[in-house]
Parts: structure tokens; sequence; C-alpha cells
């Protein structure tokens, strides 16, 4: 049977990192048997411009229908409206809509790029830690939510942050699980010196941990502290398993670690079997968009994902990651990598290009 793959280019620079990806895509289809098909839909601002609507409802149908589905990256100044009709609210209605609980970002330092992080090379070289960061609860979706006028004329912006035992406890099993592949240690993260929600996070992690994965070292930590440790000494971690506010910082200030925000994929996973959606952790660029400089890296390295954790081609994910790894040792960087002596600068395609070239040997 073919799978069949949904790409979703988005907005901003995420047509042209995804362009790249659906290069190397059609390269494995052509040459080493991969057996997909592809189909394209809108997401975010570009749904808003086709559809009306951020995240069309025949769109998701399709995502349903797909074994995955692939996106660039989604969100502009252009689109400014009410946060329920933003480019943002399709990716977050898509996450909720495959019901993609936990966010797998791998935060890996590649050889060559050990002098483009702003710590010392000493500090990232080897780093790989993976976040497991929860999706589709947490701040994002609590309810009550809203901007209200009070009597005294002053408004007011609130929203609500809430998780139940069962929101923490599928996602900690994944953090456990994936732990056993590595080095059989988690850390939790949350503030539950001041959150109730954090405190009950810890609890439920702590029983989950207790009752199931003996085996595996757990430890917890604040997320403030959590952020200065990242910067201080971050080869400390191996899993970091958090809330879904906390990984989206967290994981940007841990890309910076490897480099750039241009290098790290990720893959949100749901229920066993059911699609999940593979995307650059990266934002939409929109100063850069259209310039053909953007660095499809990340994006690439989530096909990678898809290829290991849902198309069951680990061999495939591997020749794709040698191939990027084997590219930025041979000199090749975008503009958001820091530059060395020895580097050549290349745009997207530049990039793309070079990739390929590798692949194919
Ligand atoms: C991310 C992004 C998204 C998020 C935005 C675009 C809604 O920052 O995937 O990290 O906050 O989850
Ligand atoms: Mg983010």
């Amino acid at each position: 049977m073919t799978n069949s793959i949904l790409l979703l280019p988005g907005d901003g620079i995420g047509p042209e990192v995804l362009g790249e990806a659906t290069r190397v895509l059609d390269a494995l289809r052509d040459g080493f048997g991969l057996d997909v098909s592809t189909q394209e839909d809108a997401l975010g601002g570009a749904a808003i411009d086709r559809y009306g609507v951020p995240l069309a409802d025949e769109t998701l149908a399709k995502a349903r229908a797909s074994k995955l589905v692939i996106m660039g990256s989604v969100g502009g100044p252009q689109w400014k409206m009410p946060y329920d009709k933003r480019p943002e609210q399709g990716l977050l209605n898509l996450r909720k809509g495959l019901g993609l609980f936990a966010n797998l970002r791998p935060a890996i330092c590649f050889p060559a790029l050990a002098n483009a992080s702003s710590l010392k090379r000493e500090f990232i070289e080897g780093l790989d830690i993976m976040f497991v960061r929860e999706l589709i609860g947490g701040v994002y979706f609590g309810e009550p939510r809203g901007i209200e006028t009070l009597h005294n004329g002053e408004r007011r912006g609130f929203n609500t942050q809430s998780y139940t035992t069962s929101e923490i406890h599928r996602v900690a099993h994944v953090a456990f699980s994936m732990a056993r592949q590595r080095a059989h240690r988690v850390c939790s993260v949350e503030k539950s010196n001041v959150m109730e929600s954090g405190l009950l996070w810890r609890e439920e992690v702590t029983a989950i941990g207790q009752a199931h994965y003996p085996d595996v070292e757990l430890s917890h930590m604040y997320s403030d502290n959590c952020a200065m440790q990242l910067v201080k000494a971050p080869k400390q971690f191996d899993i970091i398993l958090t809330d879904n506010l906390f990984g989206d910082l967290l994981s940007d200030a841990a890309a910076m670690l490897t480099g750039s925000l241009g290098m790290l994929p990720s893959a949100a996973l749901g229920e066993d079997g059911k699609p999940g959606l593979y995307e650059p952790i990266h934002g939409s660029a929109p100063d850069i968009a259209g310039a053909g400089v953007a660095n499809p890296c990340a994006t690439i390295l989530s096909l990678a994902m898809a290829l290991r954790l849902q198309l069951d081609r680990a061999d495939l994910a591997d020749l794709v990651e040698a191939a990027v790894s084997a590219t930025l040792d041979d000199g090749y960087r975008t503009c958001d990598l820091m530059p060395g002596d020895d580097v050549r600068i290349v745009g997207t395609r530049g990039m793309g290009d070079a990739v390929i070239e590798r692949l194919r040997g």
C-alpha cells in the first residue's frame, strides 16, 4: 500500500524550506525505492487567503486520512486578526485535531557546527537532548481565556494553565519509554513552587515513573532553573519532559545551542498508528521570506524523523541525516549559521542541492 503524505507549506519561509524537503523526498522515491505519494494543501495565513480560515475542515480531513503530515511554518504580520482566526491557530487546531499530545524535539549538535554555537565548543560538542513537550494542553488551550473590560474601564487579559492526570500520564509514558532507548534519564520540568498545575505534574510524573519505569532515573527541575542549566551545562540532560509553554521556550533556547534555530526538527505524535506531524521548530521568518536564504535543514531533518518514526525506514532516515552532516562537514552554510573559515555560503536551494548530491553518493 502506498503511504500518502500531506504537505502543508504554510507561510513565510515555509514553502521554501518544505520545497527542499520535498526534493529530498523525490530523490528517495526515485533512487531508494521509497513508496509514498504526496498531496499539498494550505495552512495558516495561506489557508486564510484560500479558505477564509487558518485550517479548513477538508484539510483536517485530508490530514486524518494521510499516513503523516509534513509542514513548513505559519504566521506573518499581514494576518492580524483575533487569536481564534490567526494563522497560528491553524497549527494549534491541526495538532489538536490529530490528537498530537507528544512533541519530540531533539537538540543535537552536528560536529561541523560546534563552533557555530553561542556557547564554547566544549559545552556543546556531542550535545544530544531530547525534549518531550506536551502539545495539546496547558495554557495554549486552557479555558477560560480572553480579554474583558472590567467595570472600572480597565481591560483584563487572561489564560488558564490546566492539566489533567491523563494528559500528564500519556506524555510521561512517551518520555519514559523513549529514555529506555537512550541514557535512561528523564528530567521533568515545571514550576511547582508557584503553580498547582506544576505540582500535579510533578506528582503524576513521579507516580508513573515509580509504577512502570523503575529502571529510568527521574529528576525534577523548576523551569527557570532549567533555562539556566541549559546555557550553563547543557550536556547534563538526556530527556527533558515538560509542558506546552515551557517546552516552547526551552526548545528555542536549546536550538540556539546547536548553532541555529534553522537546524532543529520535530515530530508531533498521537496514538499509535495515527498520523504524526513533522515540522521544523522555527517560525515563518517573514523578514527573509521569499529571499531564498532560509536554512532548509530543520525541515529535511523533520522528514528524516518521519522516515524513522512513521514510515519504518530507519535506513533512509540514517542516510538523510548523514547527508546533512556531510554537507555541513563540507563547509556548506546558510546565512543563519555562523560563518567560519573555509565555508561556502549558500541559499535554500543550494543547501538542498548539496544534501541531495551527498544522498545520492
Ligand atoms: C512552535 C511554535 C508554535 C508554538 C507557534 C507557531 C504556534 O512557536 O512550534 O514552537 O508556540 O507551539
Ligand atoms: Mg516555538
